[in-house]
């Protein structure tokens, strides 16, 4: 599969989540698993562009996919504008949800960059934070969205 833009080559046994192929053989451990269950959107990632819980889905099952994960959202050293928003909105306490929210986000901004506040809560009512901090994470979204709509003409 690929991912981040890097192809990746593993044997992997049949019932290795997607959430522990990244972490365990990509050492890519930004993606974070809270329920393992597909409660909490902690382990958030898109593949083939949609956002989709790599808790639920076996390794194998992207074999020959495109998966990028909360490290590949901008080039190394750079944020993208959700994860800038995130920053600059609080939108994190703890952080351990973060990760899956800026994967959520940006796969909903991608779809639905002009969105009302009505749709922004229900965007992010399949992401848990546990830290209640869903304040800053709305107020991030907001200033994503203005952002995204700035640098790509409608
Ligand atoms: S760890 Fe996958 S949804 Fe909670
Ligand atoms: S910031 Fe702590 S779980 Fe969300």
């Amino acid at each position: 599969m690929t991912v981040n833009a890097e192809r990746r080559h593993a044997e992997v046994e049949d019932r290795k989540t997607l959430a522990d192929f990244l972490r365990d053989d990509c050492g890519l451990t930004g993606t974070h698993l809270g329920c393992e269950h597909g409660v909490c959107g902690a382990c958030t990632v898109l593949l083939d562009g949609d956002a989709v819980r790599a808790c639920l889905l076996f390794a194998v099952q992207a074999d020959g996919r495109s998966v990028t994960t909360v490290e590949g959202m901008a080039p190394p050293g750079e944020l993208s504008p959700v994860q800038q928003a995130f920053r600059d909105c609080h939108g994190l306490q703890c952080g351990f949800c973060t990760p899956g929210f800026v994967v959520s986000v940006t796969a909903f901004l991608a779809e639905n960059p002009t969105p009302t506040d009505a749709e922004i809560r229900d965007a992010l009512s399949g992401n848990l934070c546990r830290c209640t901090g869903y304040q800053g994470i709305v107020r991030a979204v907001e200033q994503a969205a203005r952002s995204v709509a700035s640098v790509e003409p409608q």
